[in-house]
């Protein structure tokens, strides 16, 4: 048995002398006896400890036993306290107190027989040190399960999380596979019908006039296919924590106005047109091939869900910071996927019926904004068009080493 558990004693009689007799009958290793001269005493006592037994005289002055013990029953902490009373009278006189739960209650007679009185004790002390010992072995048990409990949550966690990621996997296999195909599909064709055209001695489509026309198509094929896997390595470089910027000075106006001219023939295809605004030059210190990602990647979007409606960049300087915004006319994007579409792999329904995508360009927009320690934000609701803000300090405080332009010699 546990020695651990300490079981304390109330015993209550109206004469001290009594109180000693029993006192020094019953106490013993591992018990405490705690003595009360009246009912009150007790009372007091019984409300500030939790006892293992209570041995009780019958015949005090004031409250008798009996009524201490019908008191103790109508309190919960009290309840189930066991009781020995002790009494002169007879033994039927005893069963006077009734309804108190039977196991519960016991009986002395006076004068004490010291061996009954340490056995009856001893039983009742062992029995609340068993019943200590059993409910902390039930709390550890039920602590335990729940662990247990909170384990199992877990790991169904990690299994949904491991099944998202392979059918992202998947996904992402069938549109890198889509997204290559249509390119290659086309150059191809084109080669197949070249070729024809060389069997047959036919050299009008390789003419001066028409030939720069052709490989200007094929050269959009062929950068479409290299974005999209650069796109990948650099998912692929954010996932390692690879990705890092080099800094040097230029002018974000100059560069805009470069993305804004290379997307012309995009921006016709689609319908739209670009409006620039950068009222001055915007010097600063940038990544310049990664902002120029950035540009890129919001105005495509624009382009390419904006419903053939035109398109503005605007250019401001603030302070410290420069905000580039994009915006456009087009379907608009529910606040509800604000948050999502940033993730990777992540396009609204109603973009995937639209066009295709991989999902993967505000994410990487996003790394690069934040490795300029800039932030990116988005004012948009369906049909009502959209706004994508981005802040950029005009020298980044995550710029360790920024290069500064050679200044020269003179
Ligand atoms: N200007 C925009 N208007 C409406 N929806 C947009 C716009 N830009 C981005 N989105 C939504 O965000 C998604 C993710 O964009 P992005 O990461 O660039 O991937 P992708 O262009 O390959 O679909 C898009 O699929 C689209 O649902
Ligand atoms: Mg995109």
């Amino acid at each position: 048995m546990p020695r651990e558990v300490e079981s304390k004693l109330l015993i209550v009689d109206d004469l001290p002398e009594n109180l000693m007799a029993l006192d020094a009958l019953i106490r013993g290793p591992g018990r405490r006896v705690y003595q009360a001269t009246s009912a009150e005493k007790a009372l007091a006592l019984l409300l500030e400890n939790e006892f293992a037994l209570a041995i009780v005289d019958v015949q005090m002055p004031e409250m008798n036993g009996f009524e201490l013990a019908e008191l103790m029953r109508g309190t919960e902490r009290t309840r189930h306290i066991p009781i020995i009373f002790v009494s002169a009278a007879g033994r039927e006189m005893n069963y006077a107190f009734k309804g108190y739960e039977s196991g519960a209650v016991d009986f002395l007679q006076k004068p004490l027989d010291a061996h009954v009185v340490t056995s009856k004790v001893s039983v009742f002390v062992d029995l609340h040190t068993h019943r200590k010992a059993l409910a902390r072995e039930m709390s550890a048990l039920a602590e335990s399960h729940r662990r247990q409990e909170a384990l199992v949550e877990q790991l169904q966690q990690t299994q949904r999380e491991l099944e998202r990621a392979v059918r992202m996997r998947d996904d992402f296999m069938s549109m890198v596979s889509h997204e290559l195909r249509t390119p290659l599909n086309t150059l191809y064709l084109e080669t197949q019908v070249r070729k024809l055209h060389l069997s047959r001695n036919n050299l009008a489509p390789f003419s001066s006039e028409r030939l720069p026309a052709m490989i200007e198509r094929d050269q959009r094929h062929i950068q479409n296919m290299v974005r999209l896997i650069d796109d990948m390595l650099d998912v692929t470089r954010m996932r390692s924590g690879a990705l890092s910027i080099q800094p040097k000075m230029f002018d974000l106006a100059t560069l805009a106005r470069c993305v804004v001219d290379g997307l012309a023939q995009q921006a016709e295809a689609a319908g739209s047109s670009i409006a620039l605004s950068a009222p001055e030059p915007v010097e600063g210190v940038w990544d310049e091939f990664r902002i120029e990602q950035v540009l890129t990647n919001l105005l495509t979007n624009a382009l390419r869900y904006g419903g053939g409606k035109p398109v503005e960049v605007s250019l401001e300087t603030t302070g410290k910071e420069v905000e580039i915004s994009v915006r456009d006319q087009g379907m608009g994007i529910d606040p509800a996927d604000h948050e999502r579409i940033f993730e990777q792999f992540e396009r609204t329904d109603d973009s995937r019926k639209r066009a295709a995508g991989l999902g993967l360009g505000l994410f990487i927009t996003r790394k690069i904004v934040q490795l300029h320690g800039g932030r990116i934000t988005l004012e948009s609701s369906v049909g009502e068009g959209s706004v994508f803000r981005v802040r950029l300090p005009l020298v980044p405080s995550a710029a360790t080493d920024p290069v500064a332009p050679a200044s020269g010699g003179g």
